[in-house]
């Protein structure tokens, strides 16, 4: 079975089109809408600060590691735990818990995107002022959000069905670059603004009082989630990697264009936020309301820009959502000989019920709440304050301690051919750093948030899932 399932899902072609897929997968709404909104959050500089140091040395080590286990076993996430250690099913299995939880919420802003994107030409900039109450408005009416939800989703259904992704890795790859440019050019105007200064202080001088353990675990939780990590995504696209691939040299690649999109997106929202008297801590809206606004300042082109920003920023969302459908979808395949189609279809039924609740948890069901917090906050929390963090844990404890070092080695140095200095130093790090390190985050921070009940429900599922993981 594990030899049909690497025939009948694609192969990287070329060493492009692979880093152009997991930077797709990396690069998505957890930078440009996610993290700039958690900054304000979370005080600002200082989070940034903690943020750096999770990707540089937690984040970095894993994505080589995830890497390295994918090529080693040429296995998607369960199959590839599997392969080595049977006890360690379940850590496969967390992770397609992760995407598929994932993706009980983020199609729900996928949607807010392609909303905009329409809306952008419809009179949503004509109106400056009014922007802000728009957006509110907007979420948590009963019906628009959903429709754009269903059609957000179809997209991701039509092809993760078809097991193609070439129409949108042709489309990523004008986009992308697109994106990129939009940025900078947004980072411009932003800090052009009268009164951008306090925003530029904001993100770039740290005030280290506002930090708990809370912010450690989130700047944790969002480095996961935003590369990629922790529930077996890099696992599975690392295992169509070719032999002859450097993967130290694109784990860095793909780290830094993540980071590098979430940084610009900071520095473009933070100045006119100031500039337009936002609250910092907004919350999920801000993408939605500061950005609209900058472009609403500019006039007739504006629009145009506008438009381009939400398809690129709908883009970003597709190329990564499609690979956590594509996690769950593969996990049916390999494990349970499921038909891709049926697969797809299955999955992404129960999803589209699950972002129905979550989309109505902003309005119409918010006085609905599970462990204190409505649905689309239980299916974020649960995935990025503790399925992933956990996951990412568990992931080097196997690295660490289950595989064999050697071999490892031959791995991540393909036999010996490509020079890895920095061997020794990431193994250390994976083995013994690492993991003691999440422990300690993940203490302090699930000690410190308010939802203990859901915090204390999530390591349950955890221990349901190693106690049954025989079974998968
Ligand atoms: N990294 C994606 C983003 O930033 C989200 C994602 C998480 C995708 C986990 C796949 C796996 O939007």
């Amino acid at each position: 079975m594990q030899q049909t399932e690497k025939k009948a899902r694609e192969n990287w072609g070329s060493r492009f089109g692979f880093l152009m897929a997991a930077a797709g997968s990396a690069v998505g709404l957890g930078n440009i809408w996610r993290f700039p909104y958690l900054t304000g959050m979370n005080g600002g500089g200082a989070f940034i600060v903690i943020y750096l140091g999770c990707i540089l040395f937690v984040g970095l080590s894993i994505m080589l590691a995830e890497f390295a286990v994918g090529r080693k076993t040429g296995l998607a996430a369960v199959g590839a735990y599997k392969a080595q250690n049977r006890n360690w099913t379940f850590a496969g299995a967390l992770g397609v818990l992760s995407g598929f939880f994932i993706m009980g919420f983020y199609p729900v802003v996928g949607g807010w995107s392609l909303a905009y994107m329409v809306k952008s030409v419809t009179g949503l900039l004509a109106a400056p002022e009014a922007i802000g109450d728009y957006f509110g408005a907007f979420i948590s009416a009963p019906v628009e959000p959903l429709v754009w939800m269903v059609i957000y989703l179809a997209i991701n259904i039509f092809i993760v069905a078809k097991g193609v992704a070439g129409g949108i890795e042709a489309a990523g790859k004008i986009l992308m670059p697109m994106l990129y440019v939009l940025f900078i050019f947004l980072i411009f105007r932003s800090v052009s603004l009268p009164g951008a200064g306090a925003g530029l202080s904001y993100i770039f001088k740290p005030d280290w009082s506002v930090v708990t353990g809370q912010t450690f675990l989130a700047a944790l939780g969002q480095a996961f989630f935003s590369l990629s990590l922790g529930m077996g995504c890099m696992i599975t696209y690392g295992s169509y990697l070719n032999k002859k691939e450097n993967l130290p040299s694109n784990a860095l690649t793909v780290v830094t264009m993540d980071t590098s999109v979430a940084l610009m997106a900071a520095i473009a929202i933070f100045p006119a936020l100031f500039a337009f008297g936002v609250e910092p801590a907004a919350g999920p809206g801000l993408v939605f309301v500061v950005v609209p606004q900058i472009f609403a300042q500019m006039g007739g082109v504006g629009v145009l820009f506008s438009v381009i920003f939400f398809l690129a920023l709908t883009i970003a969302a597709l190329t990564s959502s499609v690979s956590l459908l594509e996690v769950v979808v593969a996990y049916l395949m390999d494990e349970k000989g499921m038909e891709r189609k049926k697969a797809t279809y299955i999955t992404s039924a129960i999803m589209c019920v699950m972002c129905i609740l979550s989309s109505l948890s902003m309005g119409a069901l918010s006085g609905f709440t599970i462990f204190g917090v409505g649905f689309f906050d239980f299916f974020d929390i649960l995935t990025d304050k503790i399925f992933l963090a956990i996951g990412g844990m568990l992931l080097a404890i196997f690295v660490g301690w289950f595989m064999n070092k050697e071999e490892l080695k031959q791995e991540v140095t393909n036999n010996g051919e490509v020079s890895f200095g920095l061997f020794e130093a990431w193994y250390f790090m994976v083995k013994y750093v690492i993991p003691v390190l999440i422990a300690v985050v993940a203490y302090t921070g699930i000690t410190a948030i308010a939802q203990k009940s859901l915090m204390i429900f999530g390591l349950l599922v955890i221990v349901v899932l190693a106690i049954f993981s025989k079974k998968l």
